[in-house]
């Protein structure tokens, strides 16, 4: 396997704890809530900001920040997930969770246990690390119990506590997930009752910058210039961050292939960049025909490595703002590689993946408009390096900012 690690559209898992509490902090606000009537005395709670951390193998994977579960509290760290809407996190009924930092149940006094098992396979990894069987497999236990993030208190959230993960799991450097999808839940959504405003704010940066961070009801402008650009989600998108986008660029060509109408579903959770293969192919046929794919691992692509610095290999991403107006996304060239495979070193395995539809193995309905084979399936990583990302809940819109 190269690199990259997977994990999942629809929420999951892995683990592991800890957690300095961060500093809460004002942002300025780019949309607040209309001032209460008098006789509604809510006061609307202030955003905060927690810092997170970078996953990083060879390349930049994920980035995840620390919450905490319980009474007293205890620290959990999570990747913030735009792809899932579910809270789990690995615990001490988990025996194959050792690697990971274990929340105990029986050390909180607010937590209820909801005594409903489930399991969740994950199935994006096709490629970058393939998901075969139940490789990617949580067995998760339902409860609810207090959680807060960055000083901001959720009481009876629900979440899932791992019981059981498959080994795949053991490299990852947090505890767990916490869905950010495009319908507040879980604390998110008990913070936005307590009057927070339901959007949040995601600056991830290459390891090499850091201070990446995660804005909770609010907006840092500190961390961007210039103006920011909204564009809507779908009606139908369900809970799930995406955008219509009405065609491909590469290093400023476009084909018939690339001019499709398609949705590009947002998911901070994943290491993957996902395109249908007929897509992936005229992706890099613009770029160079000696990157071919890599069949020791189905779905991915790779070039030599001494070749991959020197290509030029833009990628325009055009999506239409609320004002209707076109704008671009554009992916540079340095993100082309990510990096040596394993067993594989003087080749280069190249950002996209081929993958002909999704298909969830453990139990939880995706959006119709993932079934269909004609989507694409973004990991943030090679695009929200580039930009400052406002994820507004309340307008169900993306906000975009250069950075
Ligand atoms: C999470 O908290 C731990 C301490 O419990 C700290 O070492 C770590 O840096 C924190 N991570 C982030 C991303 O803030
Ligand atoms: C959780 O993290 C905070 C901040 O790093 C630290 O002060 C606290 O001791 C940690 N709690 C536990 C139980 O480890
Ligand atoms: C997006 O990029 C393509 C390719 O470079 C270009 O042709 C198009 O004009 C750009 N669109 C906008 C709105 O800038």
């Amino acid at each position: 396997m190269l690199h990259l690690f997977a994990l999942c559209l629809l929420v999951s898992t892995n683990d592991v704890l800890v957690s300095a509490q961060a500093v809460p902090q004002t942002i300025q606000l780019q949309s607040r809530i209309a001032p209460a009537a008098a006789t509604l005395r809510r006061r609307a709670l202030n955003p905060v900001t927690v810092p997170l951390a970078d996953f990083f193998l060879g390349t930049d994977l994920q980035w995840f920040g620390n919450i905490t579960v319980g009474t007293p509290p205890q620290n959990v760290s999570v990747v913030f997930d735009t792809g899932s809407s579910t809270l789990e996190f690995a615990s001490t009924l988990c025996a194959t969770c050792s690697n990971q930092v274990q929340f105990d149940s029986k050390k909180s006094s607010t937590f209820v246990d909801g005594g409903d098992t489930s399991t969740i396979t994950f199935s994006t990894g096709v490629g970058v690390d393939p998901v075969v069987g139940d490789n990617y497999q949580l067995t998760l236990r339902s409860g609810t119990d207090t959680v807060a993030v960055g000083g901001l208190s959720a009481p009876a959230t629900d979440l899932f506590l791992i019981t059981k993960q498959t080994a795949k799991f053991d490299i990852n450097p947090f505890s767990g997930i916490q869905g950010m999808s495009a319908r507040a839940q879980g604390f998110f959504a008990g913070l936005v009752q307590q009057g927070l405003p339901s959007l949040f704010s995601l600056y991830v940066t290459p390891k090499a910058v850091g201070n990446a961070e995660l804005t909770i009801g609010g907006i840092d402008t500190t961390k961007f210039k210039g103006a920011l650009t909204y564009a809507s989600i779908p009606a139908d998108a369900g809970d799930t961050w995406s955008l219509e986008s009405p065609q491909l660029s590469v290093n400023g060509k476009t084909t018939s292939v690339l001019k499709a109408k398609r949705n590009i579903i947002f998911d901070s959770g994943t290491s993957n960049v996902l395109f249908p293969t007929a897509t992936a192919n005229a992706i890099y046929a613009l770029i160079s025909e000696k990157i071919t794919p890599h069949t020791a691992e189905p779905g991915t692509y790779g070039i030599a490595c001494d070749l991959i610095s020197t290509l030029p290999a833009v990628i325009d991403i055009e999506f239409t703002a609320q004002d209707g107006s076109p704008f671009n996304l554009t992916i540079p060239s340095s993100e082309l590689s990510v990096g040596p495979f394993t067993a594989d070193p003087t080749v280069c395995q190249t950002l996209i993946n081929a993958f002909d539809g999704l298909s969830l193995v453990g139990g939880r309905s995706e959006p119709d408009f993932l079934a269909s084979g004609s989507d694409s399936y973004w990991h943030i990583r090679s695009l929200f390096k580039h930009y400052y990302s406002v994820w507004d809940v309340s307008k169900q819109r993306i906000g975009f900012a250069a950075v």
